[in-house]
């Protein structure tokens, strides 16, 4: 990201890149960046049920756990070190509704698993998404009406289902919507019940892609799915949109940011970072799990280095952390170093 300074250039032979790049200890003492267990959020799928464990098709060494097995699963997480879970809930067909009603239900999947977490796991971080799509009939991320996306009745509903998620105990709120002006109506309902504390990553430069297909299997939307996301997630030929988003939605109060996918969008992280300099996050999604897991699967690729290259290169591109669903894996990997 720096340009060189003149007297750092030399010319060969006097000057060899390889003399640094020899030996093992001289490559760690040079490494730019670093990659350790403190940068990892893990996804998970929580489902009804007791002792159900229902492995996601198209993401393989992914399961959808009920309350008590993802109880285990944090608990195993949080001795890894990872520092946070992101929750996502499988909600029963016969709950959702074209106006998602059961997001603001208190005793919903998402809060009972958030106050099961935070009763047996307490020093783990839970952040919870806010969207309408895994209770919606339609799958959209806000309420439909005529085939619209109507933004000013959703926002309202987003602050309802923010406010019964931090009431279970989340940490983090992260709206995924795409909403015009969640974030500073979301802040104010947290401010307004007292909960001053819950912090809001918001997913600001969200795009339109087609990487989340295999969540949308695995949170079974797939099929409910009514056209595309086009209206509110963003086009992904755009990098400068996604600059006046992130900037408003931490004008309305947003503490930290996400840029959505991750792999195939690092220049955007890359300007979100060296533009506003705050905590920004990059979220390594489904499609992009099911990608590198198909190469790896068909022995294309090695599990361990491409995993870790990976994240590697998002911590590069200047993320602070990285929502991915190999997060227990690369614990792993980091420890045995
Ligand atoms: C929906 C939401 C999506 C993801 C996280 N929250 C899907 C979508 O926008 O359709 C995708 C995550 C992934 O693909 O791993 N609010």
């Amino acid at each position: 990201m720096n340009t060189p300074h003149p007297s750092s250039v030399g010319s060969f032979p006097r000057t060899r890149l390889r003399r640094s790049r020899r030996d093992d200890w001289s490559r760690r003492l040079v490494a730019e960046n670093v990659l350790t267990v403190n940068d990892l959020i893990w996804p998970v799928f929580v489902v009804e049920g007791e002792g159900v464990r229902e492995p996601v098709t198209s993401m393989p060494g992914v399961d959808r756990l009920s309350i008590d097995l993802l109880v285990e699963a944090a608990r195993e997480a949080r001795d890894l070190g990872i520092p946070a879970l992101a929750l996502f809930p499988c909600i029963d067909a016969a709950l959702k509704t074209s106006d998602g009603r059961e997001s603001a239900n208190p005793d919903n999947l998402v809060c009972r698993a958030v106050r099961a977490l935070k009763a047996a796991v307490p020093d783990i971080g839970l952040w919870c998404d806010v969207a309408l799509d895994p209770f919606n009939s339609d799958g959209h991320d806000g309420i439909v009406h005529d085939g619209q996306i109507l933004n000013d009745e959703t926002v309202e509903a987003l602050c309802r289902q923010s406010v019964v998620q931090a009431q279970a105990g989340c940490d983090v709120i992260a709206p995924s919507d795409m909403m015009d002006g969640r974030i500073g109506a979301i802040r104010e309902a947290l401010d307004a019940a007292g909960l001053q504390h819950v912090q809001i990553c918001s997913y600001a430069a969200k795009y339109a892609s087609a990487f989340y297909g295999p969540f949308r299997d695995a949170l079974g939307t797939k099929g409910a799915l009514k056209g595309d996301k086009k209206t509110y997630q963003m086009n992904p030929a755009n990098t400068d949109e996604s600059l006046r988003e992130v900037g408003m939605d931490l004008q309305e109060g947003a503490d930290m940011v996400m840029v959505k996918p991750g792999l195939p969008y690092l220049d955007i992280i890359q300007r979100v970072k060296t533009t506003f300099a705050v905590p920004t996050f990059a979220y390594q999604v489904s499609g992009e799990y099911a990608m590198l897991k198909a190469a790896i699967n068909n022995g294309w690729l090695d599990n361990d280095k491409a995993v870790l290259e990976t994240l590697m290169c998002f911590k590069r591109a200047g993320a602070d952390g990285i929502l991915t669903y190999c997060a227990v894996e690369a614990a792993r990997l980091l420890r045995r170093g």
